[in-house]
């Protein structure tokens, strides 16, 4: 069998495959409906310092190639998350990493000063929610504030610090660099596309908040062009997700370079989409005749 073992920033993970923030809770939900023994990592869903409702529903819509959501980063905050959440996870053979939000600058700080400590592998800072006034997404469109954020975590982070990216920018790989020269260790991309829906009989958004974050296999080539693009802008290892659904859709992600995949959209259609992305992983590494991930990795130039 080919060797799928991946390290991002010193941490070695069994296969290259997690999921996506927000949309595997704590893990605790789906470890009844899949073996989180088969994960390379179980990313979070955010928590901020202190516990946030979220926004008001309806904040979910289907939509044609994937789905909106405008949850608003609800969270029961980091205190509860250390006391339940990481000895649940603990239980299984799994890296965590942990999804760290904010309203501001000093938030996040916050957050990542309070997770020291703390039994977790990973930190992914989410400068890229589209779903909140403040924080989020307006942080990472911003080259100049992203980097400042970043290098403001990093002063207190006690684990390698992953930086989430916003596809809705027009160069990502600026807001890379910046947040490369803020000290991130490594970078995941790409969070939900901006989006709407609208119900033409109530004549109305179908969401509360009206504009949302468009997820699932419709944005998957945006995704596999901007990891590209960021893969060749900088030096870190990326994280790269977008409508991933299969082990093909994961490959190409890998040869475009990104070191590691993660699974969002398609865990709500079937949990078990991230082991069967690793075994397909391994089976086309076999079948071509790799012996190892890395030989395929970037293969893209
Ligand atoms: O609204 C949300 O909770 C989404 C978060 C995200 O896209 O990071």
């Amino acid at each position: 069998m080919a060797d799928i073992k991946v390290n991002i920033c010193g941490v070695e993970l069994k296969n290259p495959v997690v999921t996506a923030s927000g949309t595997f809770g704590s893990g605790r939900e789906f470890s009844e409906l899949t073996d989180l023994n088969g994960l390379g990592a179980v990313t979070v869903k955010g928590v901020s310092a202190v516990p946030w409702q979220g926004n008001p529903a309806p904040r979910i819509a289907e939509v044609y190639g994937g789905m909106l959501n405008s949850v608003g980063l609800q969270n029961p905050g980091v205190k509860y998350f250390i006391e339940n959440d990481i000895p649940f996870l603990r239980q299984y053979d799994t890296k965590i990493i942990v999804n760290l939000c904010g309203h501001s600058v000093e938030e996040y700080v916050e957050a990542a000063r309070l997770i020291r400590g703390a039994d977790v592998d990973l930190l992914e800072l989410n400068i890229s929610c589209p779903n909140v006034s403040e924080g989020g997404m307006s942080f990472g469109t911003d080259p100049v504030i992203a980097e400042k954020t970043v290098r403001e975590v990093k002063k207190v982070a006690d684990k390698p610090l992953i930086v989430k990216l916003t596809p809705n920018v027009t160069d990502i790989t600026e807001i890379a660099k910046a947040v490369e020269s803020g000290g991130a260790d490594a970078l995941s991309l790409i969070n939900t596309v901006t989006g709407m829906k609208i119900d033409i009989k109530k004549r109305q958004p179908v969401l509360q908040r009206k504009i949302g974050g468009m997820s699932g296999p419709a944005v998957k080539p945006i995704a596999v062009r901007m990891v590209y693009q960021v893969c060749n802008a900088v030096k870190l290892p990326v994280i790269g997700m977008g409508g991933i659904s299969n082990a093909e859709d994961a490959l190409e992600f890998i040869m475009v370079g990104a070191t590691a995949v993660a699974i969002g959209t398609a865990n709500f259609i079937d949990p078990d989409t991230g082991i069967k992305v690793a075994g397909g992983i391994n089976k086309y590494l076999d079948e071509n005749g790799f012996d190892s991930i890395s030989e395929i990795r970037g293969i893209i130039k």
